[in-house]
């Protein structure tokens, strides 16, 4: 088959990084690579060996890709993710910009690749939370039903793009200085915020996008409305607290579910076990965040009854945001579109 015409609208970010350089290791047929960027710098990424620029997107170019990756921003998506689709180019969009549309299928493979349709070619990547969670319950609930989730999210630094980790680093700098070993309880410097709220080094932040009227923040409905989409269950009870952590890559949840059949704690071991994109941990260990990544699958650890109601199961989920969070997930929708024979070369170049 011939190569694809591939576009990444924001190659230069966070995730198109983890997803080029995903994309370059892979067998993915990609004929020709087109990278985008803001267009600000004059800057080129690398993609098999060779460094491609990456200039301002053109609408044009987009157009005569077979395929889009969208890992940008909402603006950027709501701008182009619509009509790419119409012009016949699958669209992967990793931003919240079309994730509860109801016409846009939000899909992570390993939970709901049959909500794919050939016709709709834009296709919505979940929250970053949300994937490594799907992918830890849905064989739970395809085994006991899920009925009331509770969690906290410990999420990383990176899950709010490059600019803010760059000021985490310039506050973990600053804050080095006074931090020697002389002192047990140093008095740390001001240190400036502008990506969160307050300074996120040496603090924990439960305040992830703006407040609503209940005092929910942005992440936690999203978490809430993108689990009732993907597992297709309206009334699903969820309450979320989100918390951003200082750490570079990777978010850690603990999880408290009830499902309405009662599973034991040793039952679900055996679920996740076979489940697929689960790493099940051995009893008495567990996962943590990474800076280098925590890889493919989903890390699940300390499977145990709840303390408080015995339908009730509690669990510890690691998993990487740049990876099955967004960048690993998108790609495994366009390997299945291409399994399907849907994403095909549309005959205008290719390798
Ligand atoms: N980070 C995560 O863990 C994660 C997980 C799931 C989903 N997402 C979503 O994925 C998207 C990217 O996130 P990120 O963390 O990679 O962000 P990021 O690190 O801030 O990168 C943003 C990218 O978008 C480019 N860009 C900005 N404005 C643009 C414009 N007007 N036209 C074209 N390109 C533009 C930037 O180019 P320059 O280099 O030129 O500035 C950069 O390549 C967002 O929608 C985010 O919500 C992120």
């Amino acid at each position: 088959m011939a190569g694809l015409r591939v576009g990444v609208v924001g190659a230069t970010g966070m995730v198109g990084r983890v997803l080029l350089e995903r994309l370059s290791r892979s067998r993915f047929p990609v004929g020709k690579l087109l990278p985008f960027s803001s267009g600000r710098r004059k800057v080129s990424v690398p993609f098999r060996g060779k460094r491609v620029a990456a200039p301002a997107i053109s609408r044009s170019a987009l157009e005569s890709c077979d395929l889009v990756f969208l890992v940008s921003s909402d603006e950027v998506s709501l701008e182009y993710g619509r009509s790419l689709a119409k012009k016949g180019v699958w669209v992967i969009d990793d931003s919240s910009a079309f994730r509860m549309a109801a016409d846009v299928p939000l899909i992570i493979p390993e939970v709901n690749e049959d909500a794919l349709r050939r016709n709709k070619r834009l296709i919505a990547g979940p929250n970053c939370t949300t994937a490594g969670l799907a992918v830890a319950l849905k064989p739970l609930h395809d085994k006991a039903g899920l009925k009331r989730l509770r969690m906290a999210s410990y999420q990383a630094v990176s899950g709010a793009g490059r600019e803010a980790l760059f000021e985490f680093f310039s506050q973990l700098k600053k804050s080095a200085r006074v931090v020697n070993g002389s002192n047990p309880l140093p008095r740390l410097p001001a240190l400036q915020a502008a990506a969160f709220p307050k300074p996120i080094a040496m603090s924990v932040l439960p305040h992830i996008g703006p407040f609503d009227a209940n005092e929910d923040s942005k992440e936690e409905l999203k978490v809430r409305r993108e689990m009732r989409k993907l597992f297709g269950l309206k009334k699903l009870e969820v309450s979320t607290t989100a918390v951003r952590v200082p750490v570079i890559r990777g978010h850690s949840l603990a999880v408290w579910i009830e499902t309405k059949k009662s599973m034991s704690p040793a039952a679900a071991r055996r679920v996740l076990q076979k489940a697929a994109g689960v790493k099940l941990w051995k009893t008495g260990a567990y996962p943590t965040p990474d800076i280098h990544g925590t890889g493919d699958p989903t890390h699940v650890a300390r499977v145990r009854r709840s303390g408080t109601n015995p339908r009730e199961l509690s669990l510890w989920i690691v998993s990487d945001n740049l990876l099955k969070g967004a960048a690993l997930n998108s790609i495994q929708i366009a390997e299945v579109l291409r399994k399907r024979g849907w994403l095909t070369p549309r005959g205008k170049g290719g390798a």
